[in-house]
C-alpha cells in the first residue's frame, strides 16, 4: 500500500530526513513516534504530496503512485484521507456535520445520496449522536467535533487514512476512546493508518512502530518484537528504595548484570538484567548486602513507552561516543 525506499529530505542545507526505508501492507496501522523535531510530519508530507520533488530523493509509492509526479497528485489524494491536528483545519464550524459532508465530498465528485450513507455509517460507528448532525459544529463537544473530523477524512473511502496527533489535546479517558475508535474503523473497513503521535500508549493498537530521531528511523517493527529485543527479553524489575539518589544509583549500576538502570520517580528505579531469573535474587542480595533499602519490588514485562524512552537513550549514547572516538583521533 505504501513503499518508501531511501527517502531524503532536504531543505536547502537542512537535511531533515535521512535514508528511510519502510514497507506497509494494506489495513496495517503504522505509529509514527519521535521526539518533536524527528521528521515524522515531514515524511508523511512528502506521501500525501505536499513537498515539492526538488526537496526530496528517493522511491516513494503511494498506493501504487509516486508523489514525485505532480500528474498523479489528483489520483493519490483521492487515494488518501488526511486528519490533521486541528480540527478548524477540516471542520467549517458554523455549518452542521452534514454540511460538513456535503461540501468535502462535493470536492471528490461524490454522489450526494452516496455521501449521505456514508457519512450515516460512519457516524454510527463514531458515535456520534443523533441529534447533533444537523446542528453547527461549534456545538458539538470536543471529542464529538475529533470523531467528526475522522469521519470527514474517511468519507472518500480512501485505502491510507493519515492522522496527524489525533490524541493530542484530550483528556486522559477520552484518549483511549478516540484510540479505539480508530482501531475499529481499521477493522470495519481495512484502512491503512498512519498516526503520527507523541502519544505512547497509540503503540496498543498500531501493528507496527516507527521510532524516528532526528532524521533517521531507528526502528520499524511491532512492538512486541521491539520490547523483546531488550535483554531478557524485555523482563524489567522495578524497586521502590528509600531515600534513593544518584549515589545509589551509581552503586547498582556496578553490579555487573545490569544493562540499563532507569529513574523512574522519586524513590523508584526500573532495571534491565542480563539472565534475568538467576541474576534478580543476586541483585537483591547485592542491594541489602550493601544497606540499600528496598521497599518494595515488582517485576513485568517493558511498556512501549519504557522501550522507546530506552532506545533514544541508547542512540545518545551511541552518539556519544561515536564523539569521544573523534576528539581522541584528533
Ligand atoms: N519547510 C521547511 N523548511 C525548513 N525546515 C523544515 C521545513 N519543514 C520542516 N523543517 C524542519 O525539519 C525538521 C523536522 O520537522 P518535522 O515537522 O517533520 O518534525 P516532527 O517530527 O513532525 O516534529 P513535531 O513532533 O514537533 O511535530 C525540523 O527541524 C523542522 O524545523
Ligand atoms: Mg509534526
Amino acid at each position: 500500500m505504501v513503499d518508501v525506499r531511501d527517502l531524503n529530505v532536504k531543505f536547502g542545507e537542512k537535511h531533515v530526513v535521512h535514508d528511510v526505508s519502510f514497507v506497509v501492507n494494506q489495513g496495517e496501522i503504522i505509529g509514527l513516534f519521535g521526539i518533536s523535531g524527528a521528521g515524522k510530519t515531514t515524511i508523511v508530507r512528502v506521501m500525501t504530496c505536499q513537498i515539492e520533488k526538488k526537496h526530496w530523493t528517493g522511491t516513494v509509492k503511494v498506493t501504487g503512485l509516486s508523489p514525485e509526479k505532480k500528474s498523479n497528485h489528483a489520483r493519490i489524494l483521492s487515494n488518501i484521507g488526511y486528519v490533521p491536528q486541528l480540527e478548524l483545519l477540516n471542520l467549517y464550524f458554523e455549518l452542521d456535520p452534514m454540511v460538513n459532508v456535503e461540501v468535502f465530498t462535493s470536492t471528490y465528485g461524490m454522489n450526494k445520496q452516496k455521501a449521505q450513507e456514508t457519512a450515516e455509517r460512519l457516524f454510527k460507528i463514531l458515535d456520534i449522536p443523533e441529534d447533533t448532525w444537523n446542528k453547527s459544529v461549534k456545538r458539538m463537544s470536543g471529542g464529538e467535533k475529533k470523531r467528526l473530523s475522522m469521519a470527514i477524512g474517511l468519507i472518500h473511502n480512501p485505502d491510507v487514512l493519515f492522522l496527524d496527533e489525533p490524541t493530542t489535546g484530550v483528556d486522559a479517558s477520552k484518549r483511549y476512546d478516540i484510540l479505539s475508535y480508530l482501531k475499529k474503523l481499521n477493522q470495519k473497513l481495512n484502512t491503512t493508518m498512519f498516526i503520527i503521535t507523541h502519544d505512547l500508549e497509540a503503540a496498543l493498537i498500531c501493528d507496527k512502530a516507527a521510532i524516528l530521531r532526528e532524521g533517521k528511523l531507528l526502528e520499524f517493527d511491532t512492538s512486541q518484537n521491539l520490547i523483546s529485543s531488550l535483554p531478557s527479553e524485555g523482563l524489567i524489575a522495578r524497586f521502590t528504595i528509600e531515600n534513593l539518589n544518584e549515589r545509589i544509583i551509581e552503586f547498582i549500576r556496578n553490579f555487573p548484570p545490569i544493562r540499563r538502570i532507569i529513574r523512574v520517580g522519586n524513590e523508584a528505579i526500573e532495571v534491565l538484567l542480563g539472565d534475568f531469573e538467576e541474576n534478580l535474587p543476586k541483585l537483591i542480595h547485592y542491594m541489602i548486602e550493601n544497606n540499600i533499602i528496598v521497599k518494595s519490588m515488582s517485576k513485568d514485562i517493558a511498556t512501549f513507552r519504557r522501550y522507546f524512552q530506552i532506545r533514544i537513550q541508547m542512540e545518545e549514547e551511541k552518539e556519544k561516543s561515536l564523539e569521544n572516538v573523534k576528539v581522541i583521533k584528533k
